[in-house]
């Protein structure tokens, strides 16, 4: 049994090792930033692999003052009709500690060292990417524009068979400590639909994009979209209508259209109310809610890269359009309502339109989490005791949370 599992982890260990896009990660710093120890877990329950990171800041928090923060990644393919879109959560949750002993009011009041007002600050957070959409530019105005363009075929990312793996490997940061940088790949049966998902304990960058302990970066590709004996047209998926209405086909097959085009449709959605979508960024590469410590939202480098069927790489421009989700519910909206049970929230519908014709592979990578918008380091160190007890309250409220 022993020498199994020894076999097993040497087998993970020179995966690991030879793993392969890990050679464009580099440990990074930024002031601001925590360490992290993630715990990791991953579930193929009924054929419906998903994942949780749950990453518990080590010696100080992003926020000032606070001790102890949680970051925590959770990805679904699946709910319990199986008719859920891809989905990728960003919870934080920070404690503020105030031992300053005015709570004496307690009952018993025999251990007054344990009495701490703590207060639970939260963000959360969802991405949730919903079709792959080929089209044809028909109405001149730069990308996808639903009832502009003609729609040439389709993927339904909630009607696919998805597949999970993940991979590991430790790297030294700037203070000496190690720390652990998570992957995990998801695709879709015939491989066409993938994501990769970076999660880091410590700040890094991935090619050239920073990464913070409480940001994830999904790298997300489609690849042989164009070749119909791989995307395969679902049997008796009729695709004769130029709108993506009351279709039920999981995949419409590629067209033969030769100015044909790819997008991407998805919805951001938070249920905190207290923070306000940001407007003011008219880039349009970035959604950003901000309160007073921390800002946390979805970001995306504006080109993504292709490559043609002679194998030659090149950056593309990605083309995007942010508006109201409301009226999207052709691509999902009720979907994204859905994983918010709980009453409020709001949400953007995002097409991200590659500028390529019928490219062979593509790859996009958009950011989801958080960051600390201090503008002085917090160096509050707490005794490790304190840290265990906040961490257990932490998971607990977490549990509480999702129970709710
Ligand atoms: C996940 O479950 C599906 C269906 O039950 C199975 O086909 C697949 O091999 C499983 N994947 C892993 C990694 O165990
Ligand atoms: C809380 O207690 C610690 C020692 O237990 C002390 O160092 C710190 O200054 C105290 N903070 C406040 C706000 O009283
Ligand atoms: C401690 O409590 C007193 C009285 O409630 C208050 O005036 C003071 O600001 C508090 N100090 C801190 C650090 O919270
Ligand atoms: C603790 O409670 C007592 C009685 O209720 C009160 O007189 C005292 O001021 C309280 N102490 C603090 C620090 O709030
Ligand atoms: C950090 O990891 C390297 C291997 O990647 C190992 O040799 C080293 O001992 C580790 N250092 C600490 C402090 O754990
Ligand atoms: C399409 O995929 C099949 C199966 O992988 C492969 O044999 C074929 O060469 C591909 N066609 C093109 C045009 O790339
Ligand atoms: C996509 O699939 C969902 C269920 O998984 C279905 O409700 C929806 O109608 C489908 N949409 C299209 C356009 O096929
Ligand atoms: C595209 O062209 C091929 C070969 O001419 C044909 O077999 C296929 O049915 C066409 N596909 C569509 C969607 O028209
Ligand atoms: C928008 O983003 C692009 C790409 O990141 C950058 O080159 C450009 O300067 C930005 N423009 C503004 C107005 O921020
Ligand atoms: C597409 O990307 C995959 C993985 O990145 C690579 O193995 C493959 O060679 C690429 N295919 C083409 C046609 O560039
Ligand atoms: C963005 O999307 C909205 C809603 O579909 C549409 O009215 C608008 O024309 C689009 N703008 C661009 C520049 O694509």
């Amino acid at each position: 049994m022993k020498i199994l599992l020894c076999l097993i982890l040497l087998l993970i260990a020179t995966y690991s090792t030879n793993g392969k896009r890990w050679d464009k990660i580099k440990s990074n710093s930024l002031e601001h930033d925590v360490f992290r120890s993630y715990k990791i877990r991953t579930s193929n329950f009924s054929g419906c692999p998903s994942f949780s990171a749950n990453g518990v800041s080590i010696d100080k928090s992003i926020v000032k003052d606070v001790k102890v923060d949680t970051s925590m990644f959770n990805f679904q393919t699946c709910n319990k009709l199986g008719t859920q879109f891809p989905n990728y959560f960003f919870n934080f949750f920070s404690l503020e500690v105030n031992n300053n002993s005015t709570n004496n009011g307690s009952s018993d009041g025999s251990n007054s060292e344990d009495y701490h007002d703590i207060d639970i600050s939260k963000i959360s957070v969802g991405y949730m990417p919903t079709f792959i959409i080929e089209y044809a530019e028909n109405n001149n105005v730069d990308g996808f524009q639903y009832g502009g363009d003609e729609i040439l075929g389709y993927i339904n990312l909630s009607k696919q068979k998805y597949s999970l793996t993940k991979d590991q490997v430790q790297l030294e940061g700037n203070n000496g400590k190690n720390f652990t940088v998570y992957r995990f790949d998801v695709a879709t049966e015939n491989n066409v639909f993938q994501m990769a998902f970076y999660i880091s304990g410590a700040p890094i960058n991935v090619g050239d994009v920073k990464l913070s302990a409480e940001q994830s970066k999904v790298d997300v590709s489609i690849i042989n979209y164009y070749n119909e004996s791989i995307n395969v047209r679902s049997k008796n998926c009729l695709f004769d209508s130029k709108l993506i209405k009351n279709l039920n086909c999981a995949s419409t097959g590629p067209s033969n259209n030769t100015q044909s085009r790819l997008a991407i449709t998805s919805f951001f959605a938070t249920k905190s109310k207290t923070i306000d979508f940001d407007e003011k960024n008219k880039n349009d590469s970035k959604i950003q809610l901000k309160n007073e410590e921390i800002s946390a939202g979805f970001s995306w480098v504006t080109e993504a890269s292709v490559t043609d069927n002679k194998g030659v790489t090149t950056n593309v421009k990605v083309i995007s359009n942010t508006s109201d989700f409301s009226k999207f519910t052709d691509f999902g909206a009720l979907m994204i309502k859905e994983s918010f049970r709980n009453g409020f929230f709001q949400s953007k519908f995002i097409i991200h339109s590659f500028d390529s014709i019928r490219p062979n592979n593509l790859t996009h990578d958009p950011v989801l989490g958080g960051e600390s918008s201090l503008d002085s380091s917090s160096t509050s160190s707490s005794s490790s005791s304190l840290t265990i007890l906040l961490s257990f309250i932490v998971s607990l409220s977490l549990t509480i949370s999702l129970l709710i």
